[in-house]
């Protein structure tokens, strides 16, 4: 009964959904465990782009999908998306899609305390999605939140939404924010969401524990990236949920010993959307960076929710470590390489200086401290775009590109197993061996 459990390594936008979605080809089942709409996993088909916030990226592959207990979920948002795909012939049916009934709602109201608590931050905000995950979890935290199962009885849940939502403008309120009518009307509408997404209510935890026992494999797609995970990310700049590996069986609602496999997507450089330290964040405006951003050409470096463009920087090989080590990974999957193409050296921080010592692991209080530790880099020579030949028979990472990876390999201690070298969905090099000789 196996699950293998994809997570990202560093803060989000790894390219996550692109793997998750080539991944789902051996998969039945691709689940949600964690987050909500603050996520956006984007998948080029053929040239097309398209962006999940809430939908598990299998959905084009067209495998079962779930959104599961531990996601915080915005119907307004879940149904803009369904209605969506389904534009585009996409089964989005009760019979491809299945919500947890234990997942958490979202408000409009949520949403307008997330900007509202931004705002009260001053000169250090956490820098948000303002999709309202905060305030959700902490509802949930407080024992007040409104949970999926709700939705069976609509007119119900529309007297829960309008209770909550006059709780959260009174809050409002005390920030001195009056809220617009909009605001007022908006409980009626959820009645009517309700309506519509009674019917993908389960209780998934039952679902995918019968799948598991009657052999299906189930690909687990994490969200954000450990960087940002709640409680092992770079706090207070961070997410308000688990983003780490061993979070996806409880989220799912699964047996931890289900977990075959860890599986973790990391750029082969670093980006971070929001506030919070980067060690090797180059100037915004340098020319490598944006060089690093593709600014102007596909897959260029912009939130998928926000739109808002991404610091970028040089690999992190201490936080790589980090986050292979608390997600216990079994496999390296390295997205972006051929971003780097074309630049004249490219570097990496292999160990920080940190209170006039040398470190190459993160321990004790150094995550709470990442803004205090300067990297020490190593420089290798770049490489030529041909270097990276991705063609329908012949498909290798050559020269000096070749030997990036490698070192990525030897310094990190771990196989990698897929390269992903360009945005289309067959933009993918899987490892020929082990390791990724050549
Ligand atoms: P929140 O999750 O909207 O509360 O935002 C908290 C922090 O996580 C902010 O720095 C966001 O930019 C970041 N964040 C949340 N979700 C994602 C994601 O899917 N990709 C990248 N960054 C994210």
């Amino acid at each position: 009964m196996p699950m293998d459990v994809l997570v990202g390594l560093q803060w989000g936008d790894e390219g996550k959904g692109k793997i998750v979605d080539y991944l789902s080809q051996d998969a039945d089942i691709v689940a949600r465990w964690g987050g909500g709409a603050n996520a956006g996993h984007t998948v080029y088909l053929d040239g097309k782009k398209h962006v999940m916030h809430l939908l598990p990226s299998g959905l084009l592959q067209g495998k079962m999908c779930v959104l599961g207990a531990g996601m915080v979920i915005d119907p307004e948002q879940l149904l803009k998306e369904i209605d969506g795909f389904a534009a585009q012939g996409i089964d989005v049916s009760p019979g491809r899609i299945m919500i947890s009934s234990l997942a958490h709602i979202v408000l409009p109201t949520h949403r307008a305390l997330d900007g509202a608590h931004e705002g009260g931050r001053g000169k250090v905000p956490i820098g948000t999605t303002k999709r309202g995950i905060g305030p959700t979890y902490a509802d949930r935290a407080r024992r007040r939140g409104l949970r999926a199962v709700m939705m069976k009885d609509p007119v119900k849940f529309g007297q829960q939404v309008r209770q909550l939502m006059s709780e959260h403008l009174d809050e409002l309120r005390r920030f001195g924010i009056e809220p617009n009518l909009n605001f007022h009307a908006g409980w009626h509408k959820h009645e009517e969401y309700a309506n519509r997404l009674a019917p993908y209510i389960k209780d998934t935890s039952v679902y995918l524990s019968n799948c598991l026992l009657a052999g299906a494999n189930i690909l687990a797609e994490g969200a954000q990236g450990t960087l940002l995970d709640v409680d092992y990310g770079t706090y207070p700049y961070v997410t308000s949920s688990s983003t780490i590996a061993s979070s996806a069986a409880l989220g799912l609602g699964l047996d931890s010993r289900c977990i075959r496999k860890v599986i973790g997507v990391a750029k082969c450089f670093q980006t971070r959307v929001g506030e919070g330290p980067m060690p090797t964040e180059l100037p915004f405006d340098s020319v490598v960076a944006k060089h690093l951003r593709s600014e102007g050409k596909p897959g260029e470096e912009k939130g998928a929710t926000t739109g808002r463009p991404r610091r970028v920087g040089w690999l992190d090989l201490p936080l790589l470590r980090y986050a292979a080590r608390i997600n216990g990974l079994d496999e390296l999957v390295l997205t972006k390489l051929d971003v780097l193409s074309g630049l004249e050296f490219v570097r990496t921080c292999e160990s920080y200086k940190y209170n006039g010592e040398e470190i190459f692991d993160l321990q004790g209080e150094v995550i709470t401290n990442l803004k205090d530790c300067v990297p020490q880099y190593q420089d290798s020579l770049g490489w030529p775009a041909y270097d990276i030949v991705c063609g329908k028979e012949l498909k290798e990472v050559r020269g000096n590109a070749g030997s990036y990876i490698q070192r990525v390999e030897r310094a990190i201690g771990m196989p990698v197993s897929l390269v992903s070298v360009g945005v289309d969905r067959n933009d993918v090099i899987k490892s020929k061996g082990n390791w990724f000789l050549f």
